[in-house]
């Protein structure tokens, strides 16, 4: 199923007399329920943003405070399959009581993913201290809860190829939500060859739900794994360096028992390595690029 987050369309509506939600007539001539028909008629899915305070962060539209009932309520009524819940202008309710620290701790109680960091930016320092600080969270990520670090950046112009190449396999083996956020109309070949990786995306879609931790660091370089269904392992070795670096990912670090004979799948270059592998992989990684391999154990052969 593909997803259509629409996060946009809480810009153009109103509150009615009654404290409903209104879409504007200008936006929506047709009405949001229109919308999310023609989006479910397309087999997309349909999100919507909203705000737990009197203001949402733009503070040109009403928040939920106080109608949270109704709104949930006219949600549902225009079929709308996602919610995002920001939390600006909530006035002097405690924090506490809310909840509004570290959502990863609670949140798994109302919703199916909760931020773990402060907003993105289109920058290599930003994109990677995202991912750290998401990584600590890794414990609480399962089936049907997960943490998100934000949405991508891929395609908006900040980085380059291979720097898109690192946020675009974090956020997979982070088993983060791939929300895009750039122009989709606008889309160059390089950016749609990275968000429209599917073997990239099976990753972040794998049915165990196991999210990738960091499991070395030696100074800038790293390396990150996880388990994935079937015995197989995500393994991503991460130049943070501007230099080459020669990257070793020891199955003892990655959780693969010793003396195991892998298969492995470049899942950037679409290609099995001839080699088969024993204790360790190892890759010559361009600066701040990364190495992504799926590596499927090999029965024993006598
Ligand atoms: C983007 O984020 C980085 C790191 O968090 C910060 O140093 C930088 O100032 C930010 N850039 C912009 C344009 O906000
Ligand atoms: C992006 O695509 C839209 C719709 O096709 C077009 O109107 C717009 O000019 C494009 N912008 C750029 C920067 O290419």
């Amino acid at each position: 199923m593909r997803w259509c987050l629409l996060g946009l369309l809480s810009l153009d509506i109103d509150m009615s007399t009654l404290g409903y939600l209104v879409p504007r007539k200008s936006t929506f001539p047709s009405g949001i329920k229109a919308l999310a028909d023609y989006a479910h008629g397309k087999g997309l899915k349909l999100g919507i943003y909203s705000d737990a305070g009197s203001r949402t962060c733009s503070q040109r539209m009403p928040g939920s405070l106080g109608h949270e009932q109704k709104d949930a309520e006219t949600f549902a009524s225009w079929g709308i399959d996602y919610l995002k819940y920001d939390n600006c202008n909530n006035g002097d309710l405690k924090p506490m009581k809310r909840g509004d620290m570290h959502p990863a701790l609670w949140a798994d109680k109302l919703g199916n993913s909760w931020r773990t960091t402060m907003d993105i930016n289109d920058s290599w320092e930003s994109m990677v201290s995202r991912a750290d600080q998401n990584e600590v969270y890794a414990e609480h990520a399962r089936p049907g809860d997960w943490n998100d670090p934000d949405m991508l950046e891929v395609g908006n112009g900040g980085m380059s190829n291979d720097e898109y190449i690192v946020h675009f396999s974090l956020w997979a083996a982070s088993k983060a939500p791939l929300l895009i956020g750039c122009d989709v109309r606008n889309l160059s070949k390089e950016t749609l060859a990275i968000l429209g990786n599917e073997e990239v995306i099976a990753v972040n879609q794998d049915p165990l739900g196991v999210q990738a931790k960091k499991v070395r660091m030696e100074g800038d370089h790293e390396v990150w794994a996880g388990p994935l269904s079937g015995y197989r392992t995500v393994v991503i070795q991460l130049n943070r360096s501007p230099e080459f670096r020669i990257i070793t990912a020891q199955w003892d670090d990655i959780g693969i028992p010793p003396k195991t004979v892998v298969e492995a799948r470049d899942l950037w270059k679409h290609t099995i390595m001839d080699k088969r592998f024993v204790n360790k992989v190892k890759a010559n990684v361009r600066p701040h690029a990364c190495k992504m391999f799926l590596l499927t154990p090999l029965p024993l052969s006598e």
